[in-house]
């Protein structure tokens, strides 16, 4: 019997374990790699485009990844107690895996500014819920200043072994292609996710030559290693959230991607370098584009993700319509999130179901009046 046991166990040699650490996971990663069929016709559009969708991860987003590295990292070094400030992904996967290792959690959230998932899953877990009267970049500062004082470890990205864990998404993303895709596009918010990614295809390809052209592949360093090349990557922002793009701290960061509302990213100067070797760029969508796509992708895909998730495929579909993005392309889109995460987004933006007697009749005619045409 060979089950799968999580992202540990599965990278252990390219992570920072040793045979004594006492892992903690949840069987996270190991997520699938959809191919979309019909958004590329919709488009006119010859492009190979594939979700990576971090939605079905065991809290409903990519968070688990590195969660399960800095958790057990924590135990390893006898911490009893973690602490993250978050936009609610974060603390859900905090609170998740320390009810698994049985240490403390506690977490600081943005008074009124999470969605319902999150906010239920750090409760029904059992973390300490601090709301603050502030935003996630207040959060971020009072985590730093309070572990300090407190017997606390921090578990944001920060924390070296959260950025360890979610490199391994572009692991899983190699073996799967077989190779690096030609275009990676993710969203933005406190940048930890997109250094992450870096990583995890950087130490994947030859390290004497990165695209290999001199070792053309002969090389025992490039046999090791499992790509050939490294993928452009293409970093999407809220438009009301979008320092890196503005290249200054926003004050008041707003966008219905609430995962993403941020303002000062911890890691901004590290994303900025993850751009610029890879040769890529950031772009923004308005929260109109994030909700079109958001529905879009569900309707015609059948994936359901977060807000924060589709602005990866809102600001691919506007890249492809501009050129920036060539036909024949081969392009992987990280859905970080599960759109039951913000079930109040999905409702609002939908058709209200219809109530009808409870007879033949009427549910008969709905059907007629709904059926495809032809
Ligand atoms: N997508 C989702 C669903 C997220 O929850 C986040 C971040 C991101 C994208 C952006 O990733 O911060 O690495 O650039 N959520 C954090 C949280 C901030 O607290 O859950 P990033």
């Amino acid at each position: 019997m060979s089950l799968y046991t999580g992202i540990i166990e599965k990278y252990r040699d390219r992570l920072p374990v040793s045979a004594d650490t006492p892992v903690i996971s949840l069987n996270e990663g190991n997520t699938p790699l959809i191919e979309l069929r019909n958004l590329p016709r919709l488009i006119k559009k010859n492009v190979r485009i594939y979700a990576k969708f971090e939605g079905l991860n065991p809290t409903g987003s990519f968070k688990d990844r590195g969660m399960t590295m800095a958790v057990t990292k924590a135990v390893e070094a006898g911490a009893k107690a973690i602490i993250c400030a978050s936009t609610g992904n974060t603390s859900a996967a905090a609170a998740a895996y320390a009810a698994r290792a049985g240490i403390a959690c506690f977490v600081l959230i943005p008074e009124g500014k999470i969605a319902l998932g999150k906010l239920s899953q750090a409760m029904m877990h059992g973390s300490v819920v601090i709301q603050i009267r502030g935003n996630f970049d207040d959060g971020m500062r009072l985590v730093q200043e309070v572990a300090r004082t407190t017997p606390v470890n921090i578990v944001n990205s920060i924390n070296p072994y959260r950025l360890q864990g979610q490199k391994t998404i572009a692991f899983e993303i190699i073996e799967a292609l077989g190779d690096a895709p030609d275009y990676h596009v993710l969203p933005v918010g406190n940048a930890g996710n997109i250094c992450a990614h870096w990583m995890g295809y950087s130490e994947s390809v030859c390290e004497n030559t990165r695209a290999c052209a001199l070792c053309a592949g002969k090389c025992t360093y490039h046999k090791a290693k499992t790509a050939t090349r490294r993928p452009i990557m293409v970093g999407y922002q809220a438009a009301g959230a979008a320092p890196i793009l503005r290249g200054r701290p926003v004050e008041n960061p707003e966008t219905v991607a609430t995962a993403i509302r941020i303002g000062n990213p911890v890691s901004w100067q590290q994303a900025i370098a993850a751009q610029q070797e890879s040769g890529g760029w950031f772009g923004e969508c308005t929260d109109e584009e994030i909700l079109h796509v958001q529905k879009l992708l569900a309707q015609t895909e059948g994936i359901f993700c977060e807000p924060a998730s589709a602005i990866s495929l809102a600001g691919l579909l506007k890249d492809l319509e501009l050129g920036k993005i060539g036909e024949g392309s081969t392009i992987v889109c990280t859905l970080t999130g599960h759109g039951l995460k913000d079930p109040d987004i999905a409702v609002s933006q939908s058709t209200r179901p219809m109530t009808v007697d409870a007879e033949l009749d009427p549910i008969e005619r709905v059907i007629r009046e709904h059926l495809p045409k032809g």
